[in-house]
């Protein structure tokens, strides 16, 4: 694991080499919040536009969603898992995967613990756990509801009924990370599964009024850095709400647990440009950016995120929920996390936002953006 020192250092050394036509892109696309696919290309493939790409989307997030960092409590409550996904370690065909299941009155205990150590909102994850149907999931999102959060859902693919269901009852969030655009790349890494229904998840989950979360899956083997830059422009199309990014981290338990893991560094770049081309969104500081760098949320949150989701399952559930090695906090306690997360956040001159943080709207930015306009001509 590199020191956040060296990265930062690095970048600074780097950010010597910026060229002229670099640096108008970045400008351009901080006041139009619009780049085309080769624009998007050249930077998040460019070493040297880091720094100046970090420092354009940190003003820009101060200037749209302010310093407030929102803080979501994360419930891991099943690690078992019916799809088969090749990064995974939590894939049905890994037999080295510990699964459990929390109940019910579990779930909900951790959901009024959330609240309790101060947390307006909790993110409820599983694998596609088909034990939790409508009624048992609906029956959680009462009684959780009951305790005045807002609920973010992280369960999979469903149909459009039960999304609708879970919305009745209290749901007010989804995320579902599309992984990739490259519907040959998704339908190899992601066997038995269809691009197409992710896609209509993604559309179902919007037309129902859920606020989207959606996100890249950062080197895959096979991706590349066009197909990055047009994640970003569907992202822009469906005007997500949430963009959640992360490096690929190999997992020996699974089938590509040999090839080479996703880039920090354009993971970073891509954060930036999430942030310059959706300004209101709100972007992650995620667990896997941490486990490759130490210090690696602060530097994220410093090149454009605005939320953490810190951990609030107890115990050993923490190790046993194994996406990929290296996981972050699997020793510490949720209050460990609350209380780590309140002091890092501090200590960059930001605050811990006390409201429930939906999502910034500011009337006619995607207008603007469409027209090529700066945003000083229709921000309301
Ligand atoms: N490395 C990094 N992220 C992973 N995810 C799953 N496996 C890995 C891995 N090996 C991510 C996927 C999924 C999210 C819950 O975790 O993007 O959508
Ligand atoms: Fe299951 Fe999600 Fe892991 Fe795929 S990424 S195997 S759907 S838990
Ligand atoms: Fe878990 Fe720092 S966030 S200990």
């Amino acid at each position: 694991m590199q020191s956040a020192k060296s990265i930062e250092q690095e970048a600074r050394e780097r950010a010597g080499d910026v060229s002229k036509e670099e640096l108008l892109l970045i400008r351009k696309a901080e006041e139009n919040h619009a780049l085309t696919e080769p624009e998007l290309t050249a930077l998040l493939g460019s070493d040297a536009a880091e720094e100046a790409l970090a420092a354009a989307a940190d003003r820009v997030r101060k200037a749209y969603v302010g310093d407030g960092v929102h803080l979501r409590g994360l419930i891991e409550f099943s690690s078992i898992c019916r799809q088969n996904c090749m990064y995974c370690g939590l894939r049905r065909d890994n037999a080295k995967a510990e699964r459990y299941r929390l109940d019910a009155d579990t779930i909900v205990d951790l959901a009024r613990k959330a609240k309790g150590y101060g947390y307006p909102t909790v993110v409820l994850q599983s694998g596609e756990d088909l034990f939790f149907d409508t009624e048992k999931i609906c029956g959680i999102l009462h009684r959780i509801k009951a305790l005045d959060l807002a609920i973010t859902l992280s369960i999979g693919e469903r149909s459009r009924a039960e999304y609708a269901a879970f919305r009745e009852a209290g749901a007010d969030r989804y995320l579902l990370r599309i992984e990739t655009t490259d519907v040959p790349l998704y339908e190899r890494m992601d066997p038995g599964m269809r691009w197409s229904n992710r896609d209509r998840c993604l559309r179902d989950l919007r037309e129902l009024g859920y606020e989207v979360g959606t996100g890249t899956l950062v080197g895959l083997p096979g991706q590349t850095i066009p197909m990055i830059a047009r994640d970003i422009l569907y992202y822009q199309k469906m005007d997500a709400d949430m963009i959640g990014v992360g490096p690929f981290i190999p997992n020996p338990d699974t089938p590509i647990g040999e090839e080479p893991a996703g880039s920090f560094h354009l993971t970073r770049r891509l954060v930036s440009l999430l942030r310059l081309l959706l300004p209101e969104a709100n972007i992650p500081a995620t667990t896997a950016m941490e486990t490759m760098v130490a210090m690696g949320r602060e530097i994220v949150l410093s090149s454009g995120a605005n939320v953490v989701m810190p951990n609030v399952t107890e115990g050993d559930y923490r190790r046993k929920y194994a996406l990929y090695p290296g996981k972050i906090c699997v020793a510490d306690t949720p209050a460990d996390c609350r209380h780590c997360m309140g002091g890092r956040i501090a200590a960059m001159g930001r605050y811990v936002a006390a409201d429930k943080g939906f999502r910034h709207h500011h009337r006619g930015i995607a207008q603007a953006a469409k027209h090529g306009l700066g945003k000083e001509c229709e921000h309301a």
